[in-house]
């Protein structure tokens, strides 16, 4: 694989591009989104996930981006007696993601292995759609055909909530924050992974995203309501809101 440092920024987002990057970080990623979430993995999931306000059991949660079900142990604790399907593209987290499916879920989540933006989920199939940090590796234009498919996916009335890792405004907040991505959070992927570049790419992808405002807009446009949402003193942002009901 080209390393990513010699990618233009065009390029880095590519699926093939993607899918290699987080293949690449499927061997330590658990350990660094604990370390990089200071700890606060949980908790930072949990903030989004209040975000949904109906949580009658039987829902039909979708977790886009799953990675390797990162979310799915908060899902199950806000959300309980909910129906979860889980959906990311890369071969390296969804092996991960049906481990700990069999090992901690009896096999009792749904995990598809499928590109978000050509998916073959059918319209209005979800109540919930929820995505933990998955929304920085898409440019504008994909965005908007993300914020399409979860427009066709949800059932009229259904909710979503995303949250990112963002660039917060506070300029100390900002100085220690892009320290810690960008030169820290590298470091210790050399440690664990034996290469820096996939973690150094947090920050590429966290510097161009910046954080959820445009992403919200993006949303709004395709006709959903949605709001922006600021956490953790702007170090995470995210998208909320839901789907006209008919
Ligand atoms: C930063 S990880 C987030 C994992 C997990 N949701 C979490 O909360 O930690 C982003 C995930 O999005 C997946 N992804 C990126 N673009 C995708 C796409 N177009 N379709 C499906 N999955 C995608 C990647 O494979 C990766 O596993």
């Amino acid at each position: 694989m080209e390393a990513p440092s010699q990618k233009n920024t065009a390029d880095i987002y590519e699926a093939e591009y993607i899918k290699d990057l987080f293949n690449s970080m499927s061997v330590s990623y658990e350990r660094m989104n604990y370390i990089t979430s200071f700890g606060f993995s949980y908790r930072w999931r949990l903030q989004f996930l209040k975000k949904i306000t109906i949580r009658q059991p039987g829902l039909q949660v979708l977790d886009l981006m799953t990675g390797m079900g990162e979310t799915w142990i908060p899902v199950k604790d806000y959300l309980p007696g909910s129906k979860l399907t889980a959906l990311d593209f890369c071969d390296g987290m969804i092996a991960n993601a049906h481990k700990k499916n069999s090992k901690k879920f009896g096999n009792e989540v749904i995990v598809l292995k499928e590109d978000v933006l050509n998916n073959k989920l059918p319209d209005n199939s979800f109540d919930v759609v929820v995505c933990g940090f998955g929304l920085k590796t898409f440019n504008e234009e994909q965005l908007g055909r993300l914020a399409e498919q979860v427009k066709r996916i949800l059932k009229p009335g259904g909710q979503f909530s995303f949250i990112e890792v963002s660039v917060p405004k506070n300029a100390l907040l900002h100085f220690f924050y892009k320290s810690y991505l960008k030169h820290l959070i590298p470091v210790l992927g050399r440690l664990m992974l034996g290469n820096s570049h996939e973690y150094r790419m947090l920050w590429k992808y966290t510097s161009i995203f910046v954080n959820a405002e445009k992403a919200a807009k993006i949303f709004a446009d395709v006709g959903l309501q949605a709001r922006h949402e600021a956490y953790f003193y702007g170090c995470a942002s995210g998208i909320s809101g839901s789907k006209n009901s008919v």
